[in-house]
């Protein structure tokens, strides 16, 4: 494999700058050519961190256009659709059907669902990465109320209990789709196939069946869809008919971060830090009484339908740290877990960092989507994580790693990380020219100059 030092810095970051540029549609940027033709809400964040380096209009625009599509109670949706390719993509917008909803803009075709709360901890790396401080300082000033209505959302919506964590109530929420996590309670998920409204993949057109979510999963996924269609969308309603309702610490991490990016943004446009500084005392303290597992050095992720624990063995259970969740103690836990064999491998099994899956275990697939495959976003935030708790190291490798496994296999969505397979042709999968990719590598590269 390439070392670090045979990487061209300079070409890689202009290969990174030539999809992103390939990708923009004139409003947003796509995820990826053809298997993800709209704007998706997760990616819409990273891929603004990549252009605040250098094209900052259209960093602000990935988030003016996310936003366009805020739903009235304050959630942001999975998707907006771009009425293009509304038909290349499947669930298209009319199968969402959110026109059932109270809150679902009219000029606007969106998703019903959300995802992980990026966007706090974005707007505060546009304002950092800013040249022009006036000008983003205006940008804070647009889009701080309207991150904290989504924040209100989460908080008033999704945390029934007012223990400061948010439950997800669809796999496509946690960002990681068909994690092994979500194996049980998607097990437990009883219906009747021939009720399920008719429909046809269309990831397949453009995704290898071998490295995308099954036939069961998209079952079950689209079985969640139209329990909320016939509850029009009602959170409560939803809340009581549901049957995967689940705090993950994934999602919950990244809400702390960005309430925390927030807290900070707000002394520069003088709003008031009490409700978030309240929310995100109470989010960290739960994360750490009520998800952290300290027999096993990971958050785990609790199950509020069948009220129980699922025990974590995917990446996502390590990725606190990237909000200074843990403590000095947890977060030496947290590198011990990552350097075991559960996520480094085993001498036979030796893997790149870091796996999203305990690659020691009978569910994990290296090819297969989130059951085992690297993905630079994950790698970008424990990186980020490591580093503030002084694992410089371990932080750098992380950094390493992804930039080798794209200059080596190109700029794929996601990446197998068993090392030294004999006759393996290829290491990078899913869809190529994958705009994240792109954009946190710009941002590493960028950190690189900065160190
Ligand atoms: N990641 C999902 C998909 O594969 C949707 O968010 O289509």
């Amino acid at each position: 494999m390439h070392t670090a030092e045979l990487i061209d810095f300079k070409a890689l970051v202009a290969e990174a700058k030539d999809i992103l540029a390939g990708n923009w549609t004139g409003k947003f940027t796509k995820p990826a050519p053809n298997l993800y033709p709209h704007q998706w809400n997760w990616d819409a964040g990273f891929i603004a961190i990549g252009y605040s380096h250098y094209y900052m209009d259209r960093a602000e625009s990935e988030l003016r256009s996310l936003f366009s599509g805020q739903w009235d109670n304050g959630m942001v949706p999975q998707i907006i659709f771009n009425p293009e390719f509304d038909y290349n993509y499947f669930p298209s917008s009319d199968f969402w059907e959110t026109w059932r909803s109270f809150s679902a803009p009219e000029n606007k075709k969106t998703s019903g669902i959300t995802m992980p709360p990026v966007h706090g901890f974005v707007l505060q790396h546009i304002y950092d990465n800013a040249k022009d401080k006036m000008r983003a300082l205006n940008f804070v000033k647009e889009m701080f109320p309207k991150i904290l209505k989504m924040h209100h959302y989460f908080y008033n919506h999704r945390d029934p209990f007012n223990e400061g964590l948010v439950y997800i109530r669809h796999p496509w929420e946690s960002g990681t789709d068909n994690s092994p996590t979500w194996d049980a309670p998607m097990e437990r998920i009883t219906f009747d196939k021939i009720k399920i409204p008719p429909y046809k993949r269309k990831d397949l057109d453009n995704g290898h069946a071998e490295h995308r979510p099954t036939d069961y999963d998209y079952n079950r996924y689209i079985h969640l869809i139209d329990i909320y269609r016939k509850c029009d969308y009602n959170e409560e309603a939803i809340l009581e008919r549901c049957p995967f309702v689940i705090q993950d610490p994934l999602f919950n991490c990244i809400l702390v971060k960005s309430n925390q990016a927030l807290i900070e943004l707000a002394t520069l446009i003088d709003e008031d830090v009490e409700q978030l500084t309240k929310w995100n005392e109470l989010s960290i303290k739960s994360m750490n009484e009520k998800l952290w597992n300290p027999k096993t050095g990971i958050y785990d992720a609790y199950d509020l339908h069948n009220d129980e624990r699922i025990e974590m063995q995917a990446s996502s259970g390590l990725i606190p740290v990237y909000a200074h969740i843990p403590n000095a103690e947890q977060a030496q836990q947290i590198v011990d877990r990552l350097l075991s064999k559960s996520f480094s491998g085993s001498a036979d099994q030796n893997t790149y960092l870091c796996p999203s899956y305990n690659p020691t275990s009978p569910k994990f697939n290296p090819k297969k989507y989130w059951r085992g495959p690297v993905w630079i976003n994950m790698n970008w935030m424990l990186h980020h994580g490591l580093k503030h708790y002084g694992f410089t190291d371990l932080a750098e490798q992380l950094k390493q790693e992804s930039l080798e496994l794209i200059n080596h296999y190109g700029f794929y969505e996601y990446f197998d990380p068993i090392k030294d397979v004999v006759g393996k042709e290829k290491q990078g999968y899913g869809s190529h020219r994958f705009s994240w990719s792109a954009a946190l590598c710009i941002d590493f590269l960028q950190d690189e100059e900065d160190d």
